[in-house]
């Protein structure tokens, strides 16, 4: 109920950075709240769905396409490791055949949807990497959706036992089973692995897949590209808000740094708590740490950054304008030429609570971006509290949140605390720790009859595969510099640095934020600089790992 109920106050907010946010970011349970109200407003900008139940699955209206591209169906088992059942379900998935020459029989490329709906890549097909990296090679570009997202749809509802076939295991047997028997409508030659070669890409979490698709299956996956592969799976990833702290610009975080060691000073205090919370309008959230969670929303902004104008978001530089502006207008000295905590930048509220502007600034933010957006006649617990169990235990198919937060619960953990040394700066609360990060996952999902999610998740099904040290040939490692997911990839400062080679490609993009090489303009010549350079780069290593490739013998395909 409450989820529907957030869900008309803030999609709004949200409606613009949806096409270009991942739902990787796990912001505790507020920003669970976030990303499911990100997926809604998706869902809406994709327009009416054209889903009908039949028999035992579900089957889209045969002339229904996306962006020109039809979509297609391709029937999977629902359990790939069990002889005893039969279940099957389709999976979605579109296909780019402009640039196809049937001379040369391939090369497919394959983006894997990861986490979210097929239908907000498919700009990835038409313009975006699968569409250059066909163009340049006479292939095929392919967006496969992963099990349970958008339309591929594996159960009836999402309760804890339905959802213990969403696992790493299960969606890489359904990449292999699709590239070893695909039939492409409308395409003569038989474009399976390994008889032509196949390129598997990804973003984020499917950037991921794309690194253990290559080590899971190297037979069938002739070449593989992670762009922000978080092939390090971590419980906790208070690295995430390190990077924006350390990237923004430095009077922001400086303001951030100053209001979150206030904030927690008074909250901790307790007196003074009500009227502080009261410049957020959040003065009967009764639970600090859920007031912690809500005025960490903005930072989730830093990772919609994107330099498609079509996909930009301004979010979280709008954020930090609104904190640095002078209280009285316009045309005064800079404050910021005082040090914190000098009176010239004192406000005195009511009840005698002095603090700077800038916090002042954050709440008016908080409140009129958020917090108004809470219907009137409805409590601020009821809009942005996480302690009622009941408000998460819902089950219906449209409850995509339950997704992507399963897999963090039960394989990928990445709960975004404050740093764990109480004296290292920080821009989230204290507050913020792996307790109440995680508590969703005891509270979303009730043990089932055949599955009960662990206590913290098992990274180790994760990180086994290789970690911050994975590596094949022909495995590409693509990342963003200032990337809040960079900690959690082979280009984090924990991992050993690599050679970049055509080889093992080891890149990354100054200044580039989340997968910034995935988007493309059809003409590479308009890109900025740093995305035209990536691309002409993958295009060639692609190109010289293309010129290796050698069929399998007969012999060895029988
Ligand atoms: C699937 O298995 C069940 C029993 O295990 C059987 O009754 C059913 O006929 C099978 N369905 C198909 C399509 O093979
Ligand atoms: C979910 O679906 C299963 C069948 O897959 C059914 O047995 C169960 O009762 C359903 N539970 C809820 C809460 O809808
Ligand atoms: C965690 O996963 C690893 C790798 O799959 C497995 O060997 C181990 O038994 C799992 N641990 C638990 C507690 O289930």
């Amino acid at each position: 109920m409450r989820w529907q109920l957030g869900l008309c106050v803030l999609t709004g907010l949200l409606a613009e950075a949806a096409q270009s946010l991942d739902h990787l970011r796990v912001l505790g349970a507020q920003g669970v709240n976030l990303w499911k109200l990100e997926e809604a407003a998706a869902a809406a900008a994709a327009g009416p769905k054209l889903l009908v139940q039949g028999g035992s699955g579900f089957h889209l209206d045969a002339e229904e396409s996306v962006a020109g591209f039809k979509t297609q169906w391709f029937r999977q088992p629902v359990d790939h490791f069990d002889k005893n059942s039969n279940a099957t379900f389709l999976q979605r998935y579109w296909v780019n055949k402009r640039h196809y020459n049937p001379d040369k029989g391939g090369p497919v490329f394959v983006l894997d949807g990861g986490e979210t709906s097929g239908v907000n890549r498919i700009s990835f097909l038409d313009t975006g990497i699968m569409e250059i990296l066909a163009r340049h090679t006479g292939g095929v570009g392919v967006v496969l959706e992963h099990r349970y997202y958008g339309e591929s749809i594996v159960v009836s509802n999402l309760t804890t036992d339905n959802l213990r076939w969403l696992n790493n295991a299960q969606s890489a047997a359904d990449s292999a089973n699709f590239m070893a028997n695909v039939q492409f409508n409308g395409i003569e030659e038989d474009l399976t692995a390994p008889n032509t070669p196949w390129i598997y890409y990804g973003g984020s979490y499917a950037g991921a897949r794309a690194a253990h698709m290559r080590i899971l299956y190297p037979d069938l996956v002739y070449g593989a590209i992670a762009s922000s592969g978080v092939t390090h799976a971590a419980i906790i990833n208070w690295e995430y808000m390190e990077v924006i702290r350390k990237a923004a610009d430095p009077v922001c975080s400086a303001h951030l740094e100053n209001s979150i060691k206030t904030i927690d000073a008074i909250l901790s205090n307790g007196r003074l708590a009500r009227p502080l919370k009261a410049l957020f309008g959040l003065q009967d959230l009764r639970h600090n740490d859920d007031f912690a969670s809500v005025i960490e929303s903005p930072l989730g902004s830093w990772q919609a950054k994107c330099w498609h104008p079509d996909f930009a978001s301004t979010h979280f530089d709008d954020f930090c304008a609104a904190l640095d502006k002078p209280p009285f207008g316009s045309g005064m000295v800079s404050l910021n030429e005082f040090p914190y905590g000098a009176p010239e930048r004192m406000i005195t509220l009511p009840g005698g609570l002095a603090v700077d502007f800038t916090i002042v600034n954050y709440g008016k933010y908080i409140k009129a971006n958020i917090v108004e957006r809470c219907p009137e006649g409805v409590s601020t617990d009821m809009c942005f509290g996480t302690w009622d169990e009941e408000q998460y235990q819902v089950y219906d198919l449209d409850q995509e949140w339950r997704l992507w937060l399963f897999q963090v619960c039960t394989e990928w953990g990445y709960f975004a605390t404050a740093p764990p040394d109480p004296d290292h700066p920080r821009i989230v609360s204290k507050l913020l720790t792996l307790g109440y990060e995680s508590k969703i996952c005891r509270m979303a999902y009730p043990p089932g009859k055949h599955f009960t999610v662990p206590t913290l998740p098992n990274v180790t099904v994760v990180n086994e595969l290789g970690d911050f040290d994975i590596a094949a040939d022909r495995l590409a490692i693509i990342d963003g510099e200032v990337d809040p997911w960079r900690p959690d990839t082979p280009h984090s400062d924990y991992a050993y640095d690599r050679e970049d080679t055509i080889v093992r490609p080891f890149k990354v993009i100054p200044g580039g934020v989340h997968h910034y090489d995935e988007w493309g303009l059809l003409d590479l010549a308009d890109e900025p600089q740093e995305i035209r350079k990536i691309h002409l780069e993958m295009i060639h290593f692609v190109q010289e790992w293309l010129k290796d490739w050698k069929a399998p013998e007969k012999a060895a395909k029988a």
